[in-house]
């Protein structure tokens, strides 16, 4: 039996993705279940059992933030309040994470992560990855793993975070693609290594993602984010699914990108966060590089949910048009998770056969993201063909 259907009426503007940058006025679209089955314009919606009227509204895809680090416990503020007085941000505040997260009992670091979940999907984020990578024991690892996987779309191993105390960085190496990797593989998709001055080199962040791939994972890496380095080449030449952070890329790293299926994942509230400069968007694009923006939710360089805070960033300061920003944070958040945005379920499009994953805002069009910074502007939510917020 067919499941019920529901026809979605009163859009202004429909952000498809479908057609690259597709955008449709006075449109419509019809969920069955919980995908998307049929769009077009207002005047030929077929029959439906229900009809909601979204009164003139902008409709997108659900955001896609491919990046974010929720499993963890304890406080930075006064890190960042420090940083606001000058103090540089290192990755060595990672520590002070660490040290709470793995006092903390799981129960409390299930309620912090479905708290950022929920507060995630209330801004229209209907598809979130997030990473381990403060624990950093085998045990610790792992809890952190297995939590995760209950909480959110996809998981990162991010064991090669920092080097913990009491080992070196290659004995830690051997750690992380030994027990630890064989602890976590069930519960992760990808595996990740923060490939800077001050965490690993490029040799052992090679043989961490060298030793991901043989347990059947995919690759990602933190790279570029503190300084120049090798993590923009290393994720190229490892086809990593995406090198994410390239706050400082070279000419050489731009087109490595462009030459490549490697996706940019750029974070610039992060960037902001840590008073970097804010990551070469238009000229990635203007490369043919593939991007994609999202959060890097975190403590400790980047406390935010909020992708619509990252879109109007990119259109504000990184040079970007809003529907290239609207892309790279819904479409292109999912090629950063290497999906098939043709395949049936897709997420960060809406065509036949995508999710139902909507984000309506209280607002005529999209360009309202950036014309009105700091409105909230989520008016509602759908999750897998149901509402979720209000
Ligand atoms: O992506 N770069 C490494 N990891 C995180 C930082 C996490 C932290 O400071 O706690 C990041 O920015």
């Amino acid at each position: 039996m067919n499941a019920a259907s529901m026809a979605i009426t009163g859009i202004a503007e429909l952000t498809t993705n479908t057609d690259e940058f597709g955008v449709l006025h006075d449109a419509a679209l019809v969920i069955e279940g919980e995908r998307v089955s049929w769009v077009g314009p207002s005047r030929s919606v077929p029959d439906a059992d229900r009809r909601v009227d979204v009164g003139g509204r902008a409709v997108l895809p659900g955001w896609v933030d491919s990046h974010t680090h929720l499993v963890f416990a304890g406080d930075r503020t006064a890190e960042f309040a420090a940083r606001m007085n000058g103090v540089p941000y290192s990755a060595g505040g990672i520590r002070t994470t660490v040290e709470a997260t793995r006092v903390a009992s799981d129960g409390l670091l299930a309620e912090n992560l479905h708290r950022l979940r929920a507060e995630a999907l209330r801004q229209g984020t209907t598809y979130l990855e997030t990473k381990t990578g403060y624990g950093l024991t085998v045990a610790d690892e792992k809890r952190c793993a297995a939590l995760a996987a209950e909480a959110v779309d996809e998981v990162t191993f991010l064991g090669a975070h920092v080097v913990p105390a009491d080992f070196t960085p290659d004995s830690y190496v051997d750690l992380v693609c030994g027990p630890m990797l064989g602890a976590v593989a069930e519960h992760v998709r990808w595996i990740d290594v923060f490939c800077e001055t001050g965490a690993f080199d490029a040799a052992q962040s090679a043989r961490v993602l060298q030793a991901g791939r043989a347990h059947g994972l995919g690759l990602r890496i933190h790279g570029n984010q503190l300084g120049p380095g090798p993590g923009v080449q290393l994720a190229v030449s490892h086809a990593a699914a995406s090198v994410d952070h390239c706050t400082h890329l070279t000419d050489a790293d731009i087109e490595a990108l462009a030459a490549s299926t490697t996706v940019a994942t750029l974070l610039p509230a992060c960037d902001l966060s840590t008073r970097q400069p804010l990551a070469p968007a238009r000229r990635l694009l203007d490369a043919g590089a593939r991007i994609a923006l999202a959060t890097n939710a975190n403590p400790g360089s980047s406390y935010t949910t909020s992708m619509a805070y990252c879109v109007t960033t990119a259109v504000l300061q990184m040079g970007l048009t809003l529907p290239e920003a609207l892309w790279a944070a819904t479409a292109g958040g999912a090629q950063a998770l290497a999906h098939d945005l043709s395949a049936p379920g897709a997420v960060g499009v809406l065509r036949p056969g995508a999710r139902a994953d909507l984000h309506i805002l209280d607002a005529p069009a999209a360009i309202h993201l950036a014309y009105r910074p700091g409105i909230p502007l989520t008016w509602s939510v759908w999750h897998r063909g149901e509402p979720a917020h209000p």
